[in-house]
């Protein structure tokens, strides 16, 4: 079975795509990454991308008259990559029509909270200065919402009195670098159904 290619967006330190990339390694993923974008240039995902020895973008926002030029040029690139699953990775931007009308539900991404609840920025401290009991994150498809597609995977994680924002955001991302390799390879072998906000699970292939 040919290898389902990746396009990663990140914004950041890049540390989700490390964890793709060494389930990858390990043989785990029947998928590799074909290129990695940024529209930070200072950003240490590129970084890991060149390390890595793969394709690694720099978009910058302000180049651009548009933000649908922005993305149709970003398009462009995954595209010659022959991209077919699109990563947000700690991309901070939200992803709009131009690059969801050329990936129709291929776009995922991770959330480090429990959606609904405390989308947008800074997940983890919503949550901790909330005061819930429990957080996590979540894998989700990419809409046209602020975080509010189908929901793949979510991982849960205790809220302890003693937590400070920081310790929560690190036990969160300890499962975050679980669950999101996980759901890639779940779309990688085609065991994921979407049928309206619901996605299925294909236990059986
Ligand atoms: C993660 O917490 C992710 O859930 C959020 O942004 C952060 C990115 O971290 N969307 P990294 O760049 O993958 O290390």
């Amino acid at each position: 079975m040919s290898k389902l290619r990746l396009g990663i967006l990140a914004s950041g330190r890049g540390s989700n795509l490390q964890s793709i990339l060494d389930q990858i390694t390990a043989g785990r993923i029947n998928a590799e990454v074909a290129v990695v974008i940024s529209d930070k240039k200072e950003a240490f995902a590129l970084e890991r991308a060149r390390m890595a020895g793969l394709p690694a973008g720099h978009f910058n926002y302000r180049d651009f008259p548009s933000k649908d030029a922005y993305e149709s040029s970003i398009v462009d690139r995954l595209k010659q990559h022959g991209v077919e699953l699109v990563c947000l990775a700690g991309y901070m931007r939200i992803v709009g029509k131009v690059l969801l009308a050329a990936f129709p539900g291929r776009v995922v991404n991770i959330h480090p909270a429990l959606l609904p609840s405390f989308p947008g920025l800074h997940g983890q401290e919503q949550a901790w200065a909330y005061g819930v009991k429990f957080s996590g994150c979540t894998v989700h498809f990419v809409d046209e919402g602020m975080d509010t597609g189908p929901i793949i995977l979510q991982a849960v994680v205790p809220v302890y009195d003693e937590d400070t924002a920081d310790e929560l955001s690190a036990r969160i991302l300890e499962q975050e670098h679980k669950i999101y390799p996980e759901a890639i390879r779940l779309y990688a072998e085609g065991r994921l159904k979407v049928e309206g906000r619901k996605v299925y699970v294909n236990k059986n292939k």
